[in-house]
Order: structure tokens, then C-alpha cells, then sequence
């Protein structure tokens, strides 16, 4: 998982002492899994009796085949080495999922492209507490532990750095920014407080650093440095509680550090609009120089550091005492705005380079409808060993390929084409499916059925957590009804997911590889894990490897197991259901939700939704006319499956499929035009937590700041832009002419 520009991390990493801590190991994890085989029997027997017709068997039987020593040999096999993207042991991982396609008889290639990667090649960090004061260098090491069977290992980990970040040295009073936020950087201003010149020292936890970098440049920053807090990732809750982490608890060590990227577009930077090539082919490139002056580089150096090395330069800080909200937990200092007395000499050199990234693929051609693709992803590079991000997904993946395998082995035969898609250099940009889906364009849109996403697929306890675009809702929940929730065995993945609120939320922000397919392309997407960040401390660090998994996230690979059933399950009915099982009636409701929520801030200002709300009524007429279609055309006697019947199926599907698409603009969003899709996009600086409709919430943002006719016109002009999308999305669903 990269990280995703303009929105928030999920939570801020709180202390929270979740009951299954131990993840769920030892006897009570056996009585546990005994309770789930039952179930698992009871609900293929049931799945027997409800769907006699053969694909539905073979759907049964795969729920059946899962495997949790497969997953985990996967895992552990793809996590004995740290693999960045553009190195030797990320082409060995390559080779890895090849060879694990190509011995389960699959047609299986590798798609390479030459990429702008980043890596670091010198840092350095000093503290001078005071004027006169010898300076103090810090180690930037993340320590292994006694006993770490990943040590050795651990000497190939890339030095801690922010890929992208500008090289240069910058030595300067420190300033404290909190989580980083444009709003924080006010605070200061309000405090007088000056940031101009300034090393900024911010905290992860609330927003991600390229959004903090950002946040600290555009405050005048000469540098930045951002840290986790002990508060927010460290362990040990309350009073005089020892602190505890990995290897003993799942929280991050005080030295590890949380790496991450930059750049905030997405795919390879000199190829900002169209396709990257592969080593020595020819294509259009942007120059150093080009890139230099970027928008989208974060134009200032920066590095991440530890929680200990964050905890002694504030210790160093004098200035004002900071607000209740921006200390830290027990046991930290008094934490103080600054500017100084401290003063930092950062220095960081980078290496940008174009590299070699290869996306490996598995094709299961169908047998009926060859030329429509339901497409799995996940992405195979990690920052360290990437046992949970992303291994855990790629595991889950190759466990699916597994039991596929074993279908064709007793004649299944999908309907459609599957194609399974482990994709490289997500960490940089998701940068390997961004370029594959740019290379691809009208091909996907034209004939691509969904992209159904698994970047983590285990972080921790806590159920299923989907996301996805609405007409996947209703098949989301059937096949969550298949699978045994492994944590809560008497109950299914589908009950524990509608205890979340909401069970299944969207896809407006992205941080990883679906992006491309649904807001460049607009292919139908979902991403989905079992637990949530919150249970991961140790992202994007040194300890993320197998043995924290084994540990924490997942002791006996049956939460792997679960995420493998859904996933795969979810892909075969988009793949073997003769209508494609898409409902847009939930997306019409959907947007009327998310229009409500708009409306009532804008309450009493010269705009009017009435375009938007007229254009979403007219979706919901038309879901509900082609959903009414549908039945009536599964009604049909079954043993007349003339030419006419096989015609009329496929231009419903096609109507079904290429929905999504309208809600696409040839032109992109404000500013942003790789961003095609009017619904559903990271927005910049959203304040409001909205869920869709990017563009109406940041013209409605300024609008409301400045409160100009003109800025209510161009939120208006935004509205009117988005309406016209889905109405374009109405007429699709309904397949006529005007
Ligand atoms: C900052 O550190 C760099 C690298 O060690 C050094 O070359 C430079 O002189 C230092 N700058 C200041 C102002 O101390
Ligand atoms: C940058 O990386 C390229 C390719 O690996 C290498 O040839 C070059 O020497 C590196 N430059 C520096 C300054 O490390
Ligand atoms: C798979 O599950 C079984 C039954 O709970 C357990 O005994 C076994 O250790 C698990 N395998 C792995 C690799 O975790
Ligand atoms: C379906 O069509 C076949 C062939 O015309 C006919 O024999 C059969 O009775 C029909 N079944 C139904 C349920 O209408
Ligand atoms: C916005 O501007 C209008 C017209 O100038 C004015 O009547 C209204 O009070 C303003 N609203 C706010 C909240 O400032």
C-alpha cells in the first residue's frame, strides 16, 4: 500500500488493546478453526442445494480447496529478502510468481517498462541543541533485534528516506507541526510562529507525507522531517505501563521508521499522461529539468526518522508550550513549538534512475466470452520484506491460483477471461498497473469487466473491509455469506462486515493499484483486507516480515484463507455469471446519500442541486429498469439458448460493463487531468470527509471561504459537470438513442 495523496490514513494509530492481541493462536485459535471447517461444510453443502448449475458448483468447490500452508509457504518464500522495486531480489520475486503460474499450467508473462525510480545514495541528520553546542549526528539505523532469524537479511533493507525527495542540505531552527496539516501550519502563524526558512518537524499518524511535505512546503519550509510518535505507534497504553514492541508486541520498535514516497502523481514521472516503454525502446519522456520544476515533486528535502530520534530533537525545542492535542503520551517531554534553539542539518542525496520494473500476469482464457476480463491484482514490491504490504495479498493471490488450478483440473473452464496481475513499483507510485492500464487504455474500456484489488489482505484482526464503486455492493455481501468469518467462526464474513459502519465503504481515495483501472479508465473496482491499518504499526518499516505476521497478523493463515475466498469467489461470479452481476439501483442510492450530505452544507448559498438530483433520479429509473430486464431475461426458458438469446445477454452485459465508464470526462478534474472519473477521486485538502464528487467539495470549499459569485459559479459549472456524467452513466443502462 503506497500512500494516498489528499485523504486521511484511515485512524490515527491509537493505543488500542485489541482482545485477540496474541492474533488469535494457540487452543482457542484450533477450537476456533474446528468451529470454521464445520461451518465451512455446512455452508458448501448449502451453496449445493441453492445453485444446481455447474459453474456454482465449481464455485463451491473452490471455497472448499482453500489452503492455509499454501498461503503461508507463499508468504514466507516471497519475504526471505527485502525486494524494492528495480533491484535483483525484486526480479527474483518476479521470477517467483512466474514460475508459481507457470507450474499451475497457466499461460503466464512478464510486461517490463523502464521507470523513473528514487533511491537514496547519502543522509545525514545532525542536532545542535544550542548556539556553541558540538552537533550531535543521529544513526538512522533501524535496530534488529537478539535473536531476528532476518538480520543478515535486514543489512540489504534500503536506507530509511522519503523516495522523490529533493537532494540538497538545509541546516535550520526546527518548528513542531504536529500531524502536518495545512491547518496546523495556521496555528502556528496564529501563534507567530514562522515557519519560512525552517526545518518542519511533523508526526505521522493523520495525514500521509507527501500531503505533509507538501503541507510543510507550502508554509515556506526549507525542510522537513517526519516521525511516529511513540503515542500513536509505540505500545503500552496507559500509567506506568511498560512499553512493549516487536518482536514482543505488534508495536513499532522506537527505532523504526516509516519510509514512503513523494511524488504525487501516479506511474512513472517522465511518463506523466501516457505510457512508459521498456529498456531501449523508444518513447516520450520528460526531461530532468521538467521534472525539476514539477508540481507534483515535493520540491524540498525530507526524511523520515524514528520515534526515538523525533523524541529527542523536541526535547531539544524551546518556544511556546504546544497545544494538548499536539503532545505526545505517557512518558514523553513537554513537547514545544520552536523555532528552535535546536537546529537540524539535514542533508539527503538521491539516486532518481530509470529502472527496470516487470508486472507479472496469469491469463485463464474463457471459454465463451474470451475478449471480457475480470482482472485481480495486487502489487509484489515492498519498501522492506513486505510480509504484510503487500506479500500478504500476493500469498492470497497465488493461494487463489492455486484451487483455480485445481478447477480446471476437474473441467472448469471460466466464462469469461481472468487475468491475475502482480504488479511492481506500486510503493513509488503505482507505477507498474498505472503504466500497464495507460498502455492498455481502450482496450480495458472497451472490453475490461471489473479490477478487484488486494493490496494488504491481512493486517490484523477485525473482520472483512471492503471498499468498492456501488453496483459490487449486493455481490460483495452474497459472497461474504459463503465464507466463515475465521476470528468469529459461528458467523460468516458477511455478518461481521455489517457490524462495521459502514460495512463497505468507497474508493475516493486510492493509495493503491486501482486507481488506473477506475479513475483514469473507469473499470468498475473494489479493494478489500481483513482488519484495518490501525492493527499494523510496523507499516512500511524494517519489521514488516513474516515473523510479525506469524506473531500478529495472522498465526494460523486463516484470515489469509478468508480474504483468498472472498476474493476469488467475487472473481469467479464476475467471471462465470451469464448476466454480470452488477446492481446499479445501490449506486443511485449511493449518490443520493453522498448529495444529501453536500446539500446540507450548502444550505442558504446562491447554488442550486437540482441538476445533480434530477441526473441521480434518472440513474436510479434506469437501474431500476435493466435490474427488472435482468430477471425477466433469466426467467426465459433456459433450453432455448438460441443466437438471439446469447445477443441479447451480451449487449445487456456490455450496457452492465461499460456504466461505470460514463461517469468518466475526456477533460479529467480541475487541474487534474490524469483523474478521469467525476465521482469517485482522492480530492485535494478535503476538509470535509465526503465520499465522492471531488470536484463539487473543493469548488464548494472555496466557495465557502471566499464566499465570490464567482466561486459559487464555478461550483455550480461542477455540479452541472458531474450530472452530466451520471446521466451519461443513465443513458448506457438504458441502450437507446435520444
Ligand atoms: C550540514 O551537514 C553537511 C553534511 O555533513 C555539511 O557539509 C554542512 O557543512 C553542514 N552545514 C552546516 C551549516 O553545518
Ligand atoms: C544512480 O543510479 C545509476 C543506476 O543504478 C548508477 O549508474 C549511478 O551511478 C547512480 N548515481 C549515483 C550518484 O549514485
Ligand atoms: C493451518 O491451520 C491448521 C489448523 O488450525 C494449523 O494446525 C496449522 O498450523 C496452520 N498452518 C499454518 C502454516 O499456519
Ligand atoms: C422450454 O422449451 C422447450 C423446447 O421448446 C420445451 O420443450 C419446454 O417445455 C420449455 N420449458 C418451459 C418451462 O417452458
Ligand atoms: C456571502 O455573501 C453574500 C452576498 O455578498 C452575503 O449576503 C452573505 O451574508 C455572505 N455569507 C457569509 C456566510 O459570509
Amino acid at each position: 500500500m503506497a500512500t494516498s495523496r489528499g485523504g486521511k490514513q484511515s485512524q490515527p494509530l491509537l493505543h488500542s488493546p485489541t482482545p485477540a492481541a496474541d492474533g488469535g493462536g494457540g487452543a482457542a485459535g484450533r477450537r476456533r478453526f474446528v468451529a470454521f471447517l464445520a461451518v465451512t461444510a455446512a455452508l458448501v453443502a448449502s451453496y449445493h442445494l441453492l445453485a444446481p448449475t455447474n459453474p456454482s458448483r465449481y464455485h463451491a468447490l473452490f471455497l472448499s480447496l482453500g489452503s492455509n500452508a499454501t498461503a503461508a509457504a507463499h508468504l514466507r518464500a516471497l519475504t526471505l529478502r527485502p525486494h524494492v522495486a528495480g533491484t535483483e531480489a525484486n526480479a527474483a520475486a518476479a521470477r517467483y510468481v512466474l514460475h508459481a503460474f507457470s507450474s499451475l499450467s497457466f499461460p503466464a508473462h512478464i510486461t517490463p517498462y523502464s521507470v523513473l525510480l528514487s533511491y537514496p545514495v547519502h543522509r545525514s541528520l545532525t542536532l545542535t541543541p544550542s548556539r556553541g553546542l558540538a552537533a550531535k549526528p543521529f544513526s538512522l539505523v533501524q535496530e534488529t533485534y537478539k535473536g531476528d532469524p532476518y538480520a543478515e537479511a535486514a543489512a540489504e533493507v534500503i536506507s530509511t528516506y522519503f523516495a522523490y525527495s529533493a537532494s540538497g542540505s538545509v541546516a535550520a531552527e526546527v518548528v513542531y507541526a504536529n500531524y502536518g496539516h495545512s491547518e496546523d501550519y495556521a496555528y502556528l502563524a496564529s501563534r507567530g510562529v514562522d515557519v519560512a526558512g525552517k526545518v518542519a518537524l511533523a508526526r505521522y499518524g493523520d495525514i500521509h507525507c507527501e500531503d505533509m511535505v507538501r503541507n510543510a512546503r507550502a508554509a515556506g519550509a526549507a525542510a522537513a522531517i517526519v516521525y511516529t510518535d511513540a503515542k500513536d505507534y509505540g505500545g503500552g497504553a496507559g500509567k506506568g505501563e511498560k512499553r512493549r514492541w516487536f518482536p514482543d508486541a505488534r508495536w513499532l520498535p522506537p527505532t523504526g521508521v516509516q519510509v514512503g514516497t513523494l511524488y504525487y502523481m501516479n506511474g512513472d514521472p517522465t511518463t506523466p499522461l501516457w505510457p512508459s516503454c521498456a529498456a531501449g525502446e523508444d518513447c516520450e519522456r520528460l526531461s530532468a529539468e521538467d521534472l525539476a520544476g514539477s508540481a507534483a515533486m515535493p520540491g524540498i528535502p525530507a526524511l523520515p526518522v524514528s520515534a526515538r530520534d523525533g523524541e529527542t530533537i523536541l526535547k531539544a525545542m524551546g518556544g511556546d508550550v504546544a497545544p494538548p492535542k499536539w503532545q505526545g503520551g505517557e512518558g514523553a517531554p513537554v513537547y514545544r513549538l520552536g523555532p528552535g534553539p535546536a537546529v537540524l542539518n539535514l542533508t539527503y542525496i538521491g539516486n532518481e534512475t530509470l529502472a527496470t520494473i516487470e508486472n507479472v500476469f496469469a491469463v485463464i482464457q474463457g471459454k465463451e466470452e474470451p475478449d471480457r476480463y475480470v482482472i485481480i491484482g495486487n502489487h509484489r514490491d515492498a519498501w522492506t520484506f513486505g510480509a504484510v504490504d503487500p506479500n500478504s495479498g500476493t500469498a492470497a493471490m497465488l493461494e487463489i491460483a492455486g484451487r483455480l488450478s485445481k478447477l480446471q483440473a476437474k473441467g472448469w473452464r471460466p466464462r469469461r477471461t481472468i487475468i491475475l496481475c502482480s504488479w511492481d513499483a506500486e510503493e513509488f507510485a503505482l507505477i507498474g498497473s498505472t503504466e500497464w492500464a495507460e498502455e492498455n487504455m481502450d482496450t480495458l474500456a472497451s472490453r475490461a469487466i471489473a479490477y478487484l484489488n488486494v493490496d494488504i489482505s491481512v493486517f490484523g484482526p477485525g473482520g472483512l473491509r471492503p471498499r468498492a464503486t456501488p453496483q459490487l455492493d449486493e455481490l460483495i455481501k452474497e459472497a461474504s455469506k459463503m465464507v466463515p468469518d475465521p476470528d468469529e467462526p459461528s458467523q460468516t464474513l458477511y455478518d461481521t462486515m455489517m457490524s462495521h459502519h459502514p460495512p463497505i465503504t468507497r474508493v475516493a481515495g486510492a493509495g493503491t493499484d486501482f486507481a488506473a483501472f477506475l479513475q483514469h479508465i473507469g473499470v468498475p473496482s473494489l479493494d478489500m483486507s481483513y482488519g484495518t491499518i490501525k492493527e499494523y504499526p510496523v507499516y512500511h518499516s524494517l519489521y514488516d516480515d513474516y515473523v510479525w505476521v506469524e506473531r500478529f497478523g495472522d498465526p494460523l493463515f486463516h484470515r489469509h484463507v478468508a480474504v483468498a475466498s472472498v476474493w476469488g469467489l467475487i472473481a469467479l461470479k464476475l467471471a462465470d455469471d451469464e448476466i454480470i452481476p452488477f446492481n446499479y439501483v445501490s449506486y443511485a442510492s449511493e449518490l443520493e446519500e453522498c448529495t444529501k450530505d453536500i446539500v446540507d452544507k450548502c444550505k442558504g448559498f446562491p447554488v442550486s442541486f437540482s441538476p445533480l438530483q434530477k441526473s441521480i433520479k434518472q440513474l436510479e429509473r434506469a437501474a431500476t429498469k435493466i435490474h427488472k430486464e435482468k430477471m425477466l431475461l433469466q426467467a426465459e426458458n433456459w433450453s432455448l439458448k438460441t443466437r438471439q438469446y446469447t445477443l441479447k445477454v451480451r449487449e445487456m452485459n456490455d450496457r452492465l460493463m461499460m456504466a461505470e465508464r460514463a461517469f468518466t470526462n475526456r477533460e479529467g478534474l480541475a487541474g487534474r487531468p490524469w483523474y478521469k472519473h467525476m465521482i469517485y477521486a482522492s480530492s485535494d485538502q478535503d476538509d470535509w470527509g465526503t465520499k465522492a464528487f471531488p470536484d463539487i467539495v473543493s469548488a464548494m470549499d472555496k466557495a465557502k471561504k471566499s464566499n465570490t459569485t464567482e466561486s459559487w459559479r464555478s461550483l455550480q459549472h461542477e455540479i452541472y459537470r458531474v450530472a452530466r456524467a451520471v446521466s451519461k452513466a443513465s443513458a448506457v443502462l438504458d441502450g437507446g438513442l435520444t
